[in-house]
């Protein structure tokens, strides 16, 4: 209930504009987000890579109706991608990109898919020129099919370009089956958007059976696996079924948010996993926020928390 209460909520212009504006909220956001500028960014990854772990990063913002901000987020990836490689964090894709089609441009009205796959496109040459990598995020439902397509598009000319697929999502083992293939890196993550039953296993013991499930098909096949979460459970699993599948620690990846288990990211990274951190940065933090209080009870209960606290 308060789940989904929550991200109705990450969707509401009216909540949107009283939560960012309430300058005890930037104080408690800055929790789960790097800070705002570029710099900012390539400094928390820098600090990251440091202590042994990789880094992902997000310049936050989606659902863009507006073809000069889907510009802009564009131009912001591409200055990123630069400042990652003058701080020497880029080459082997110690740091790599994550990037959502709907802020570049996938939602616009007009030619909204083709515009973000051009710009897609454009980030994906700006890494593979600095030696690292992207990945596509997946959003919800609706545009699952649209995001696959960009992925088998952008894969032809840049075949590292990721995916992530959602646990949650019925379809998704299938899904698994069809990405499993050489060279294919898929994140395995069990879904952050409200989604009806139709098409999502709505119990959480579904959606963790589903990830096992999903995990197994990814870590048997021939791609490069990235498990997504901080579900203790759903990493022990992935270490027994990498065991299983005879997989080497550098075969496969695990994945955790900035500021989520810290102390869990730096022990996998110490005991030679290959760790990654995903780190959104940038002023467009309302949606990113509301999803992670939407995931945890303890995650609301800190931010209700610090507002008791402040009044
Ligand atoms: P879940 O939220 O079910 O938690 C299971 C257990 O993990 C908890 O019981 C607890 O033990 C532990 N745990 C979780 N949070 C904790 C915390 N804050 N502190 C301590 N323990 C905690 N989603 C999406 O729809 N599209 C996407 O593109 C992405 N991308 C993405 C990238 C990366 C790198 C990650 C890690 C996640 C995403 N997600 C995502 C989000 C994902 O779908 C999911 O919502 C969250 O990861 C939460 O799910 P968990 O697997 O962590 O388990």
């Amino acid at each position: 209930m308060l789940r989904q209460a929550l991200l109705q909520m990450s969707k509401s212009h009216r909540v949107r504009s009283i939560v960012s504006g309430a300058p005890l909220t930037r104080s408690v956001v800055t929790r789960f987000i790097a800070g705002s500028s570029t710099d900012d960014g390539v400094r928390a990854s820098s600090d990251i890579v440091h202590s042994g772990r990789l880094v992902t990063l997000d310049n936050l913002g989606e659902d863009t109706l507006d073809v000069h901000q889907a510009r802009a987020t564009r131009d912001e990836y591409l200055r990123l991608l630069t400042g990652l490689d003058d701080a020497g964090l880029a080459e082997g894709g110690r740091a790599e990109v994550s990037v959502k089609l709907s802020a570049l441009g996938q939602a616009l009205p007009s030619g909204g898919d083709r515009i973000a796959l051009d710009h897609a496109r454009e980030v994906c040459q700006a890494a593979e020129k600095v030696g690292t990598t992207v990945t596509l995020d997946m959003e919800d439902h609706t545009t699952t099919d649209d995001t696959l397509n960009a992925l088998r598009e952008l894969r032809r000319d840049f075949p590292s370009v990721g995916a992530v697929l959602q646990a949650y999502l019925r379809r998704t083992e299938s899904d698994c089956r069809d990405l499993a293939t050489a060279g294919s890196r898929v994140r395995l993550c069990k879904g952050a958007y409200d989604e009806p039953a139709s098409v999502a296993y709505t119990e959480r013991s579904e959606v963790d059976r589903s990830y096992v499930r999903c995990a197994r098909v990814l870590m048997a096949g021939q791609g490069y696996p990235m498990l997504a979460t901080h579900d203790p459970r759903m990493v022990d699993i992935g270490g027994a079924l990498a065991r299983r599948y005879g997989r080497e620690q550098g075969s496969y990846e695990f994945q955790m948010l900035f500021g989520i288990r810290p102390d869990e990211q730096v022990r996998l990274a110490a005991s030679g996993e290959r760790m990654r951190v995903y780190v959104p940065y940038g002023d467009d933090w309302y949606g990113y926020f509301m999803r992670r209080l939407a995931e945890r009870p303890a995650n609301t209960m800190f931010f209700l928390r610090a507002i008791a606290t402040k009044g």
